[in-house]
C-alpha cells in the first residue's frame, strides 16, 4: 500500500451558493486526472450540490469544516456527522485553529467529534499546530504532542488511524502569508510521524497522510510537497481561486 497524497481546500465562511457552484465546476474542469486526492471543504450549504457535481469523478471528494459531537437532538444551528454523511461527505475538518481559538473548542471536545466522524464512516482531517509564541519559545513539539495525544491518541484505536488525515497547521502561518519553510515543515512532519509510529506502529505511521497548512500557494507548494514527510496540503485562501487551487494540485509532479 502507498501513502495517499492529498490537497484539501478549506473555503472557510466564503462563497455564496452561485459563487461556490461556479468554483467547483471551474476546479473540476481544470484538474487533470491524477492519483492525488482532492477534497473540497465548503460551507454546509454547498455540500450536497458539490457532491452531486463530483459524483463518479475519480479522486474528487467532499468534506465539511466541522460537525457536532452528538448524533442528534436539541442543538439549534448545529449539524451532526450522520447528516454530513447523508449528503455525500467523506471527510470532516476537525480541530482547526479557528475553531479552537474563536469557539474555544477543547482537546476533549475535538476528541468527541473525531469519534463521531469515525463512527459515521467518514474521515477526520485533524488539524493541529502551535502558535507563534510557542514556536519562538521552541515549544512547538510539546504543543503538537499534547494536541495529538489528547484528541487523537487517547481516543482512537489502531484500526482507526488509517482513517484519519493529519493536518499540521502552524497558527502563525494561517492566512498570514507567512509559510513555514520546507525545512521547518519537514522537521515537524517527521516528528509527527515518529509520534504516530510510537503509538500505532511503524507501518501505520508510514501510511498516515500528513498535510501541511498555512499560506500554501502555487509559488511554494512544489517545494513543500517535495519534502519526504509532507503528503499534501490543506489550503485556505488559495482554494477560493480556481486557477491557484488547480496549480497547487499539480505541485507533486
Ligand atoms: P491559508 O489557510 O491557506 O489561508 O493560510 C489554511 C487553513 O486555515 O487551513
Amino acid at each position: 500500500m502507498k501513502r495517499i497524497r492529498m490537497v484539501a481546500g478549506n473555503w472557510k465562511m466564503n462563497m455564496t451558493y452561485e459563487m461556490g457552484r461556479d468554483l467547483v465546476m471551474q476546479v473540476r474542469d481544470g484538474l487533470a486526472p491524477s492519483e492525488v486526492k482532492v477534497v473540497f471543504c465548503p460551507p454546509y450549504i454547498h455540500l450536497k450540490p458539490t457532491s452531486i457535481s463530483l459524483h463518479d469523478v475519480l479522486n474528487l471528494h467532499v468534506g465539511a469544516q466541522n460537525c457536532h459531537e452528538s448524533e442528534k437532538g436539541a442543538f439549534t444551528g448545529e449539524i451532526s456527522a450522520s447528516m454530513l454523511k447523508s449528503v455525500g461527505c467523506e471527510y470532516v475538518i476537525l480541530g482547526h485553529s479557528e475553531r479552537r481559538e474563536i469557539y474555544k473548542e477543547s482537546h476533549k471536545l475535538i476528541g468527541e467529534k473525531v469519534k463521531a466522524v469515525l463512527a459515521n464512516g467518514m474521515k477526520p482531517i485533524f488539524c493541529f499546530g502551535e502558535k507563534l509564541d510557542s514556536r519562538e519559545a521552541k515549544k512547538q513539539n510539546d504543543v503538537v504532542k499534547k494536541q495529538l495525544k489528547e484528541s487523537l491518541f487517547d481516543v482512537i484505536e489502531k484500526e482507526d488511524i488509517a482513517n484519519v488525515v493529519l493536518a499540521y497547521e502552524p497558527v502563525w502561518a494561517i492566512g498570514t502569508g507567512k509559510t513555514a519553510s520546507p525545512k521547518q515543515a519537514q522537521e515537524m512532519h517527521e516528528f509527527i510521524r515518529s509520534l504516530v509510529a510510537k503509538k500505532y506502529g511503524k507501518e501505520a505511521a508510514n501510511l498516515t497522510t500528513i498535510l501541511y497548512g498555512g499560506s500554501v500557494k502555487p509559488a511554494n507548494a512544489k517545494e513543500l510537497f517535495g519534502q519526504p514527510d509532507v503528503d499534501g496540503g490543506l489550503i485556505g485562501g488559495a482554494s477560493l481561486k480556481a486557477n491557484d487551487f488547480v496549480e497547487i494540485t499539480k505541485a507533486f509532479f
